[in-house]
């Protein structure tokens, strides 16, 4: 080959990675978004079935939006200008679906379907010329293919988190389309992978909004107290736009503080404001205060809670105080309702029934849950485990797979930063011990520990069993500052309930112990002796039996059992008892507590009385 097409190779394959650059390239998320100008993009879009993507390949399988014309494919939403024009879909004649809410629920023949849905929106807008806008996405499940009036904004991939586009220069007066292909299909180097115990439900779950910001604005900031230290709050406020270098004010007017700070010329400043007599956030005092970051171009608001959390030994001390955290994990999804919690309302109500539990503590299974469920959390007094999907059978030595996980990890620890009731991320959940899968796992962790060090790193450890010893000694567990494992005694192995207290544990970590599982399946209504598998009696049974094998743990600080309600599952089949449902919630898809809720409840409620703050 000469030099000349040498250099043509070369120019080609230098055009290609801009274009692959540009179409992943997203701007940061916003912090805060809810609290910025929106225009909101919920309600009803119409939407297209496209199981062999017939909207995005040509018929010799080449995409449209990367032909020579771009045109063709169905985010171009093309009116039939003649009758003897060929145009094979048409989005006004198509049905709608609700945004946010994933086709799973809602379309019954989609109950199943994993594939490509087309979705279109049109909405009016009179741009103006001293804002910068932003179309964001708080989650789409699974890849987005993101187009506004034609032409394409970019990809973004993972289920949970949020993505936006600039689309600033793109908006035209009057009316936009924006064209949006969801792609749920499971993949095996995908995060999560093909293999979960929960439905795959696709779609736009999240809110969409249009996000109005002025040309220079407060993109993102941390307003936290410092690692330990209850008397000073540190972080960082960050301007994105023109005019990068301004004057900040952070005010809290309850706390008795108003500061100001200079970004310097790449928008950033630090802030360290020592504190004294404000009221830290807990569980039993939810504490939130009004914080006001203030630029010379932009203004915004949050409600932010203070508290300190760390582990000394053995123990979790929150605000100084050792706490035992009264937990129950949770699925994003409403069993009243079946699909993904829509609404602040959804997510209020899981959290009052996990109240109504005694819980002080929720572990947000398995994946980022919704932002607002922070915030109420936040509000309710509870603490967070926040999770990203490293679930089960991971490509682990997949580059791809990595990145692809550590930026779901860093987009939540991001987005959830502000977040008093977050107390944990959670790194993954069983993952089966392996030399890659070790260095994947190890590198996430000490990802946690670059991005916020404020709070605790965790993952559901790896456990076997040796005769009648529960052995938990996962070597991951030395990353992590919490020993958390999944345990189903009584259910998966060890016979009857009331077998389990023949085995005992060997723990291999000195660190605080919170168990993450445990737990029975129980159709709501079934009565049958404590020994008949998926009655009521014997969930009850199971966790009468739990409650004490979990008490001979050296060093227990709290536990999440699975789980507050039952939720649709595609591995569970029985016809009587399951139905594609997992039926170890303490609570039915009918909203009937079961007998083990009340168990737990009495736990909890004895506990709150030795542990009175
Ligand atoms: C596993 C897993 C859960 C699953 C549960 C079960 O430990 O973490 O996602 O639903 O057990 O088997 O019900």
């Amino acid at each position: 080959m000469n030099h000349k097409s040498l250099s043509f190779y070369l120019s080609l394959i230098l055009l290609f990675q801009c274009i692959y650059a540009g179409v992943f390239a997203q701007s940061a998320s916003i912090q805060n978004v809810q609290g910025r100008s929106n225009l909101s993009l919920n309600g009803r879009w119409n939407y297209i079935v496209d199981p062999y993507e017939n909207g995005y390949y040509d018929y010799r399988h080449t995409p449209y939006d990367q032909s020579a014309s771009g045109k063709g494919g169905f985010y171009d939403d093309k009116k039939q200008e003649n009758k003897s024009e060929l145009i094979e879909y048409n989005f006004d004649l198509s049905p709608t679906l609700k945004v946010p809410g994933d086709w799973n629920s809602q379309v019954a023949n989609l109950e199943l379907y994993e594939g490509t849905v087309w979705y279109r929106r049109k909405f009016e807008i009179a741009p103006k010329a001293d804002k910068k806008y932003f179309l964001y996405f708080a989650a789409v499940n699974y890849e987005a293919h993101v187009y506004l009036n034609g032409k394409k904004l970019g990809i973004h991939k993972g289920g949970f988190t949020p993505f936006q586009f600039d689309v600033t220069s793109k908006l035209k007066q009057g009316e936009n389309v924006v064209v949006v292909k969801v792609d749920n299909t499971r993949k095996q180097d995908e995060i999560p992978t093909v293999n979960t115990d929960w439905w795959n439900y696709g779609g736009i779950t999240r809110d969409v909004f249009l996000t109005e910001l002025p040309a220079a604005h407060i993109a993102d900031y941390k307003v936290q107290l410092a690692k330990g230290n209850a008397n000073k709050i540190e972080g960082f406020v960050q301007v994105s736009g023109s005019q990068l270098t301004q004057n900040i004010t952070v005010f809290i007017p309850e706390a008795g503080i108003k500061t100001s700070v200079t970004t310097d010329v790449s928008g950033k400043a630090v802030i360290d404001i020592p504190v004294k007599n404000i009221s830290y956030w807990s569980p039993e005092n939810p504490k939130l205060y009004k914080v006001q970051l203030t630029s010379e171009t932009d203004t915004l608001n949050d409600l932010i809670g203070f508290r300190t959390i760390e582990t000394k030994g053995q123990d979790i001390l929150v605000n100084g105080k050792s706490v035992f955290l009264r937990g129950i994990s949770l699925h994003d999804e409403n069993p009243l309702l079946p699909g993904r919690l829509r609404s602040t309302g959804d997510m209020r109500m899981m959290l009052q029934w996990a109240k109504e539990l005694g819980c002080n503590y929720v572990r947000l299974a398995h994946y980022p849950h919704n932002e607002e469920m922070m915030r109420l959390a936040d509000e309710m007094g509870l603490f967070v485990w926040a999770e990203v999907p490293v679930y089960w059978t991971i490509s682990w030595e997949n580059k791809d797979t990595y990145t692809n996980a550590s930026k779901q990890l860093t987009d939540l620890i991001e987005r959830d930063k502000n977040r008093a009731s977050v107390i944990v991320w959670s790194i993954g959940n069983e993952t089966p011990l392996s030399e890659p899968r070790l260095n994947f796992m190890s590198n996430l962790a000490a990802t946690v520990k670059a991005t916020d060090n404020t709070r605790l790193v965790s993952a559901a450890l790896e456990v076997h069993r040796k005769g009648y010893e529960v052995v938990v000694d996962d070597v991951l567990g030395e990353k992590l500052d919490l020993v958390s494992f999944n345990e189903y005694a009584g259910w998966y192995w060890g016979g009857l309930p009331k077998e389990m207290l023949k085995y005992h544990f060997n723990i291999k970590y000195n660190k605080p112990v919170v168990i993450t599982e445990f737990g029975a399946d129980a159709l709501g209504g079934f009565h049958a002796d404590e020994e008949t598998k998926f009655s009521e009696e014997y969930q009850e049974s199971l966790y009468k039996y739990q409650i004490q094998f979990l008490q001979t743990i050296k060093g227990l600080r709290g536990m999440t059992p699975w789980i507050l309600a039952d939720f649709r599952s595609p591995r569970r089949q029985h016809p009587v008892y399951q139905n594609f449902w997992n039926r170890k919630g303490l609570i039915s898809e009918t909203g009937k507590k079961k007998k083990a809720f009340y168990t737990l409840q009495q736990f909890y409620n004895n506990m709150q009385q030795q542990y009175k703050p």
